[in-house]
């Protein structure tokens, strides 16, 4: 399998290091494309510095902080270009243990379309995360799983391994999510099309350099994404079974 790691960035410039060191380490043999939103403090030019040193690291500049979702479908778009068999999300901070890739790649290995590393699988954990957040994170699972029906227990993760052949069939054209719902968009287009998500328990650890990219702004199209998206689904069942019955 023909793994590539995509890597966004906005200001990482302390820990981008550190992760390249780790998932190097962890999976020798995989690619890594960082997709960097023409970062101030730096971090593309850093992340040049490191690719021009390691054939297997690669760097995609944005012109503009443009969010984590429309960052992760220009990497994935590079990686299906480039004929990779395996696309994977994952953060800069280090919150995804780059030792903990493996457990993801064996999954999609057996058999799954998409793999998450789950904080909310039983052996799942999160280390160090504010309260404030773990209830975000919570609430935010609750809140679109019963919007959706979806049965993914960690559909806001961000540590994926997905089959090329599950973009493929998403087909990324139809994907407008900016920022962070880009992940709840995502797992239920995957699951909607009866492909096989799989969740494999990970430790996310709370970064310890730099600060979250979160905003009001991200949080509030999640809220008004999720609930259109719920809603219009429910609305479609609805006409088809009054068609039905006409
Ligand atoms: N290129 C680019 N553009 N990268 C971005 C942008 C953007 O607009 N916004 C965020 N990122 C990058 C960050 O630099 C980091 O590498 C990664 O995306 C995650 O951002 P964080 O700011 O560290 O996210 P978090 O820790 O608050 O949120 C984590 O938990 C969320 C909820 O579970 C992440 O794992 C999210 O993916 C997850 O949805
Ligand atoms: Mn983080």
């Amino acid at each position: 399998m023909r793994v590539l790691t995509v890597i966004p960035t906005y200001n990482e410039r302390e820990s981008l290091p550190t992760v390249m060191r780790r998932l190097r380490q962890a999976v020798p043999e995989g690619h890594v494309l960082v997709v960097d939103d023409n970062s101030p403090d730096g971090t593309g030019r850093l992340a040049d510095g490191i690719a021009a040193a390691d054939a297997n690291v690669h760097v995609l500049h944005r012109a503009g902080k443009e969010g984590l979702g429309a960052a992760y479908i220009a990497g994935f778009r590079w990686g299906l270009e480039r004929d990779y068999d395996v696309l994977v999300e994952m953060d800069a901070d280090c919150s995804h243990q780059p030792e903990q890739l493996p457990l993801l790649l064996d999954a999609v290995e057996r058999g799954a379309d998409l793999a998450i590393g789950s904080r909310y699988v039983p052996g799942g954990r999160t280390v160090n995360w504010p309260l404030q957040r773990q209830l975000l994170s919570r609430g935010g699972n609750l809140y679109a799983r019963t919007l959706l029906g979806s049965r993914i227990n960690d559909i806001t993760a961000g540590y994926r391994a997905f089959r090329r052949e599950t973009l493929e069939r998403i087909g990324l054209d139809s994907v407008d999510s900016k920022g962070y719902c880009f992940q709840i968009d995502l797992g239920w287009r995957t699951e909607r099309a009866g492909l096989t998500v799989v969740e494999v328990p990970i430790t996310f650890v709370e970064r310890a350099e730099g600060v979250s990219k979160m905003s009001p702004d991200v949080t509030r199209e999640a809220v008004v994404r999720v609930a259109q998206w719920g809603l219009g689904a429910r609305a479609r069942t609805l006409a088809r079974k009054l068609g039905r019955a006409g």
